[in-house]
């Protein structure tokens, strides 16, 4: 049988120094779900983090706190540790600097340094940052203070050893140009090229004497490694590299992706290829240096007090939304933005309306039509071609997009099959197929298609909402020959047979946090701008209506709103985009009867929660006393779009 071809990927090992926030959340959930789902594909693939317990930092935090750095250390890691568990995070290994193991490779390594010349001995005279744990030149600071983080830096004078990065920087350069994912993304390459390695590398600092909490340099015991140095090689130190631990080097170095922070991609892109390099070893094959997790405000800070705990968003809101929320929210290697809104309104429109509705209707008229199992005679229908070839290509574009890899664009690819398959549900009307007799084998196609289709969003989800794939699987008894690759490769898997059974809502729909919605209450309205009315004129002015911007927009879909009977929920074709309204009009109109009619919408009015449903847009209407009509386009030229004037 031939050898599974193996995947390598890695975290940065995170300072326990403080809580993780929502921020340290994101490489860690992504980078399982990239192993997830190279697993899904069938490698032997490896997934890697941990903590990096060594530095000045931690031993000045372990001070502050009372505690001995070791037990420190041990406390915090615990607590990651269990972090990862509340996340779903499967690692199968974390690494920790303290290890024996670790701190064998590292000294083997700066020994073989030092005795091949690439390390000496000579005097340190220069600025050192704590919190960043990086040494600069003075005219590396920006005004006085640390070019990263903007805080003072101290003057370190102390003899030190130092790595010659100059005798590595010609080599270095070329591999980055002649690999070009080497560093991705592209942007991020051009930095570190341009900002430090063409203006000359400066020979780097690599040990410390002027505190203890390190790894002691074996053969001159008053100096420690500097932490960086330290800290790298935990890459290669976890598989066993000049150490006792079981040998893994063969089979998974070199990796295939250091995933990382925009912060400390310097680290990964010039000093860890320069000592791999020196020790004779290859490089890794992609350094992907993520953005930012921002707020509005900026970033998130201990100092600012905004720290986001992704401990309280997963009980509060439950792990799979946490998680898809950071993977949808953070495009390729751009900055994402948190802010509770946000997080809100992906549970309610994408997982509690997309896929939670999809996933309830389907069951639910399985259940009401056919008793939960969907009979085998079946007759294929109008709209079963178009849906098919998405649900075919969805596991392509999704295997594409995690080849940068970008869990977002993968997201967006599995939601768009999610909409395609609501939009079939739309166009087959199954509560329509059900009155008629002669129509039910098409009702039971439109059924399977559904189940189908679900089943293989079912698949892809796995990687990266655990629980609420296997949910949808189970839900859905979906045998396990069901669930591989392979299976996503032929559409009409799913066994015949099966009977499906109704359980709670994959995502109950959320209110919007209470705080921001009091503070809303509370703020003052805004001061009204005199306008033409005002003026007397009882008119306004042809600007005065420019202002609204209303346009055609088709029904795709329309769910009464789960906690108020006068409100229906709308899900509507705009050409360009597709949008959520709430409308009042649940006394007039049956959730069915708007689908597929062309109505008017105003798009430019600001969104608005409606009993914790995001409404983005107001459908016209025309009232008489108690009558009221929703305003509809009947010309089939008038596509979806159209500006209405
Ligand atoms: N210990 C070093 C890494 C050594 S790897 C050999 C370190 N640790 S850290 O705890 O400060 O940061 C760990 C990771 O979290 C980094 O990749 C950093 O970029 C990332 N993040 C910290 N704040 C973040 C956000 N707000 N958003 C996204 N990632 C963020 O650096």
């Amino acid at each position: 049988m031939a050898e599974k071809k193996t995947f390598y990927i890695t975290t940065p090992i995170y300072y326990p120094s403080g809580d993780l926030h929502i921020g340290h959340t994101y490489t860690t959930v992504a980078s399982d779900s990239i192993c997830r789902f190279k697993k899904l594909l069938g490698y032997d693939a490896y997934f890697l983090t941990g903590t990096d317990e060594h530095g000045q930092k931690i031993q000045q935090s372990a001070e502050e706190a009372g505690k001995d750095p070791q037990t420190f250390v041990d406390e915090a890691t615990v607590t990651i540790k269990a972090l990862w568990e509340k996340l779903d995070i499967d690692y199968d290994q974390y690494i920790r600097t303290t290890d024996p193991e670790h701190i064998k490779t590292v000294q083997a390594i700066f020994k073989q340094l030092y005795d091949q010349g690439d390390i000496y001995k000579g005097q340190y005279e220069g600025a050192y940052c704590t919190p960043c744990e990086s040494f600069w030149t003075d005219g590396q600071l920006v005004d006085g203070k640390c070019p990263d983080c903007h805080r003072e830096v101290q003057q370190a004078s102390e003899e030190a050893y130092f790595l010659k990065l100059s005798n590595y920087a010609d080599r270095l350069l070329k591999h980055i140009e002649e690999n070009p994912d080497f560093i991705t993304p592209e942007s991020r390459k051009n930095e570190m090229i341009n900002n430090f390695i063409k203006p000359g590398l400066q020979d780097l600092c690599v040990s410390r004497t002027s505190f203890n909490w390190g790894v002691p340099v074996s053969f001159d015991p008053g100096h420690v490694v500097y932490v960086w140095i330290d800290a790298l090689p935990n890459y290669i130190s976890a598989l066993g590299y000049r150490n006792d631990k079981p040998q893994l080097m063969d089979k998974y170095w070199p990796a295939d992706i250091h995933m990382v922070g925009k912060d400390i991609i310097r680290f990964h892109t010039i000093y860890w290829p320069i000592l791999l390099m020196a020790a004779g070893l290859p490089l890794p094959k992609k350094v992907y240096g993520h953005g930012w997790i921002l707020l509005k405000g900026g970033k998130m800070s201990k100092s600012v007090g905004n720290v986001v705990d992704p401990v309280v968003l997963a009980d509060k809101y439950g792990v799979d939304a946490l998680r898809y929320h950071v993977l949808r929210e953070m495009t390729f290697g751009s900055d994402g933005i948190y802010n509770e809104d946000l997080l809100v309104s992906h549970i309610n429109a994408d997982l509690a309306n997309d896929l939670g509705n999809l996933l309830s209707r389907t069951v639910a008229m399985t259940v009401k039509y056919f008793e939960g199992t969907i009979p085998e005679k079946r007759t294929g229908g109008d709209f079963d071609e178009d849906l098919q070839a998405l649900a075919l290509q969805t596991p392509k574009s999704v295997a594409e997009a995690m080849e940068l890899p970008d869990c977002s664009k993968a997201l967006e690819h599995i939601w768009k099959l999610v909409s395609r398959a609501n939009k079939y549900i739309d166009e087959n009307t199954p509560w329509l197929l059900i009155k008629e007799e002669d129509k039910h084998p098409l009702l039971a196609n439109v059924m399977y298609h559904l189940t189908e289709t679900l089943r293989m969003v079912a698949v892809l989800l796995q990687p990266f909402l655990p629980q609420t794939g296997s949910a949808i699987l189970e839900q859905l008894e979906v045998p396990e020959t069901a669930q591989t690759w392979e299976s996503l490769q032929s559409f009409g898997r799913y066994p015949e047979g099966v009977t499906v059974v109704r359980h709670d809502p994959l995502f109950p729909r959320v209110e919007l946090p209470k705080k921001e919605k009091e503070e809303k209450k509370k703020a003052p309205a805004p001061k009204k701008q005199p306008t033409s009315q005002d003026q007397g004129e009882g008119k306004i002015t042809i600007d005065d209506f420019a202002a609204v911007e209303m346009k055609v927009a088709e029904v795709l879909s329309c769910d009464q709103h789960p906690d108020a009977d006068r409100l229906l929920v709308f899900q509507l074709d705009l050409g360009s985009e597709k949008r959520q309204i709430v409308s009042g009009i649940a006394e007039h109109y049956q959730s069915s009867d708007l689908i597929g009619k062309k109505v008017i919408v105003v798009t430019n009015l600001k969104p608005v929660n409606l009993r914790g449903v995001r409404s983005d847009g107001m459908i016209l209407c025309a009232t008489k006393g108690k009558k009221l009509t929703v305003l509809t386009v009947d010309d089939p030229e008038m596509k979806v779009g159209a500006k209405v004037s």
